[in-house]
């Protein structure tokens, strides 16, 4: 998506040969008008896949997942992090090690969204490891909700996040792929359209 990797460019601060930091629009900022059209794309790139929910994780998820719920006008959950106060049991639960923090997160959905005849895109503001998205194909399967795919803004095409989702034979729709950030400088891999 060119105007995505343009805003990259113009607004992205690269942290280290690893880390992108996108807070101006992304993952602090918010820019509805942008993300209206990453919302776009994203319905586009999972037209007429029967999608019925949109499942994210909180918190730089929710927004790109949201204006693609809107576009599709379905419903948009978020996992939770943190138990919450009124999200006691009945829950479906993963363990999602990040390798970035060091840590690992219990995160949680309510059974009362998910349901066995669901067909669910998931998403997500970036991939790294894969291993927020694994987390969510886990919950998916304890729900016995159908998986349409997994939608991301910014892929580091540069870790294994990706190479492990679709070795499960999951369609992957990354709107900007980035291939090195090596001395400070933002490269993309060419697009290729997985389908
Ligand atoms: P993984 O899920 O793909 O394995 O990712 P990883 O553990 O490496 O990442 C942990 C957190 O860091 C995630 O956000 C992820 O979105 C974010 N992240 C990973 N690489 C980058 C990067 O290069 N730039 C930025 N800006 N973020 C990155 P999170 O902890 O869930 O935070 P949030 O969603 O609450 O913002």
């Amino acid at each position: 998506m060119e105007l995505l990797k343009q805003k990259i460019i113009d607004e992205g601060k690269v942290l280290s040969d690893s880390v992108l930091k996108v807070d101006a629009f992304l993952n602090h900022q918010i820019d509805p008008v942008f993300m209206q059209e990453i919302g776009k794309e994203f319905a586009g790139r999972f037209a007429n896949t029967g999608i019925t929910k949109i499942l994210t994780i909180e918190s730089s998820g929710i927004a790109p997942a949201t204006m693609t719920g809107l576009e599709l006008g379905v419903p948009v959950i978020f996992a939770r992090k943190r138990k919450s106060l009124t999200l006691t049991d009945h829950l479906y639960s993963a363990e999602v090690y990040s390798y970035t923090k060091k840590e690992s997160n219990e995160i949680s959905v309510s059974k009362d969204f998910i349901k066995s005849d669901d067909v669910v895109l998931i998403m997500d503001d970036f991939l790294a490891n894969g291993q927020a998205a694994l987390g969510l194909i886990g919950i998916l399967k304890q729900a016995g909700a159908r998986i349409a795919g997994v939608g991301i803004v910014i892929e580091k095409g540069f870790q294994n996040g990706s190479s492990l989702l679709k070795e499960q034979g999951i369609k992957v729709e990354s709107l900007a792929i980035i291939d090195s950030l090596i001395n400070g400088q933002v490269t993309f891999k060419e697009e290729v359209p997985s389908r």
